[in-house]
């Protein structure tokens, strides 16, 4: 693992756009493993920046992104689908018909999930992985759990992080309760990984991650075992790796 101390958020973003940048001219048709959540926006806005200059060209990338709230769909504003759209995909050249995020409308979960794990399978696994990781060290919704996962798969959300989500819902019983995710597997056969993180409430899942034992109960820590593995921090997000 690389672990990059950028010191602050802004920083962070900037790094992270540039590595996202710099798959995206060496591969002009990379496939690119994309994550919503709040720490990856920075990085984003970085993305569309370096687009509106001209330095980057969205035009062949192909993107799958890691999970899905089962249930809702790509059209609903709390959709992670809608999240990728107004973040990042209305404001770059990328064809639609190249975008993938798990079908939350189909309430079919092993449909919806094979029908993923096929579509990311047959486009080759993606070139880079991007990641944020939960306080309790979740990486996509693969939360705490006995065993590593496999294949996208539905899960149950855990009350931590419905709670940790219920920011971006009016209330909290608006929180979807199951989502579709990428399973541990998928990720891992990502060539390169790159993950975010900021924040003191990060500190100890990232050092979970990176010092901490290899167990599901930290389903980050797996990356541990990946041999491609940046890991891009601010100080607050790294004060417990001193
Ligand atoms: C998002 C995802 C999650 C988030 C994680 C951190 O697609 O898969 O694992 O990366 O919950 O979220 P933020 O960045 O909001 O702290």
């Amino acid at each position: 693992m690389r672990i990059i101390n950028c010191h602050t958020y802004e920083a962070m973003s900037r790094k992270a756009a540039d590595i996202l940048a710099a798959q995206i001219q060496l591969k002009p048709n990379c496939v690119l493993g994309l994550a919503t959540g709040t720490t990856p926006i920075g990085a984003y806005q970085g993305l569309i920046k370096k687009y509106e200059s001209g330095s980057l060209d969205f035009s062949e990338v192909r993107t799958y992104n890691l999970d899905e709230y089962r249930g809702l769909t790509h059209e609903d504003p709390q959709s992670y689908h809608y999240f990728m759209n107004d973040q990042l995909f209305n404001h770059v050249n990328i064809d639609p018909a190249n975008v993938h995020v798990p079908d939350g409308a189909n309430t079919d979960a092993d449909a919806a999930c094979a029908d993923y794990d096929r579509m990311v399978a047959e486009a080759g696994y993606c070139d880079l992985q991007l990641l944020g990781i939960g306080r309790n060290g979740h990486i996509g919704f693969n939360e705490p759990a006995d065993e590593f996962s496999k294949g996208t798969h539905c899960v149950d959300l855990t009350e931590s992080t419905i709670e940790a989500n219920s920011r971006l819902f009016e209330k909290e019983e608006d929180v979807p309760r199951q989502a579709y995710t990428m399973g541990t597997q998928t990720i891992m056969n990502a060539r390169c990984i790159l993950v975010v993180a900021n924040g003191e409430n990060k500190a100890q899942a990232v050092r979970d991650m990176c010092f901490g034992p290899i167990v599901p109960t930290c389903p980050a820590s797996i990356l541990q075992l990946h041999p491609n593995v940046f890991v891009v921090c601010d100080d607050a997000a790294l004060s417990l790796c001193e």
